[in-house]
């Protein structure tokens, strides 16, 4: 088993949404001895965003792009390769004003790539990044779970779908701004998520 961790918080240090992606790799590897683990930290090594300059390279034939769009589409083609070589995908994910961090969004928006990782065929799109697994470590300050309020896990739910990641399990911590009670509580609820996500 290849694990792939991705932390998506802007936090390098004491991210909440780490410390749950942790410990979701952590049960993986202790239930797959063996299994490898590549981490990649998106505060850390931030990934730019989608921009007039990016869109300019991707849309340029590889034999006519400069130097620096040859970089730019590498970056992204970098992280397709990535996902595409690992069966397993942990995302730790916080919620920033009621969505994902820019740090995740850009990473969708460098690995969904057309004629690579999804296509459109007579019968409609097909995701290409098929076979993975993924655990998506939610950590928010209110409770959101299965309400109308909750945008992330709809919208990861589509796109990963989208291209072809259609097996993908929710743990969450929520509450985490009720005070340490509720910070307790949100990890014993994501425990019990992650084992519901294993059984
Ligand atoms: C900029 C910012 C925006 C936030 N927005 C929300 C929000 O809309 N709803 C919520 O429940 N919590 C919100 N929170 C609380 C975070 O979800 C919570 O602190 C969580 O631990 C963040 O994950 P992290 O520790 O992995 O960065 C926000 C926190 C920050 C820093």
């Amino acid at each position: 088993m290849k694990i792939l961790q991705i932390n998506t918080s802007a936090r390098r240090e004491g991210a909440n949404s780490t410390r749950l992606a942790n410990t979701v790799t952590a049960r993986l590897q202790a239930d797959n001895p063996g299994a490898t683990v590549t981490l990649r930290d998106l505060a850390v090594t931030p990934h730019p965003v989608l921009d007039e300059a990016a869109l300019g390279a991707r849309f340029t034939p590889a034999g006519q792009r400069t130097p620096e769009q040859a970089a730019r589409v590498a970056l992204d083609d970098a992280l397709i390769a990535e996902v595409q070589a690992h069966d397993v995908i942990v995302l730790g994910v916080p919620m920033y004003n009621f969505g994902n961090p820019i740090q995740l969004k850009s990473w969708i928006d460098a690995i969904a790539q057309a004629g690579v990782t999804f296509r459109y065929t007579a019968n409609g799109p097909e995701g290409l990044i098929q076979g993975k697994k993924v655990y998506v470590a939610l950590a928010r300050g209110g409770m959101y779970r299965d309400t109308e309020r909750d945008a992330q896990v709809p919208h990861l739910k589509t796109v990963l779908g989208f291209l072809g990641m259609t097996d993908v399990r929710f743990i969450y911590a929520e509450g985490l701004a009720m005070g340490a009670e509720g910070v307790e509580k949100a990890f014993a609820q994501a425990h019990a998520d992650l084992e519901a996500a294993l059984a």
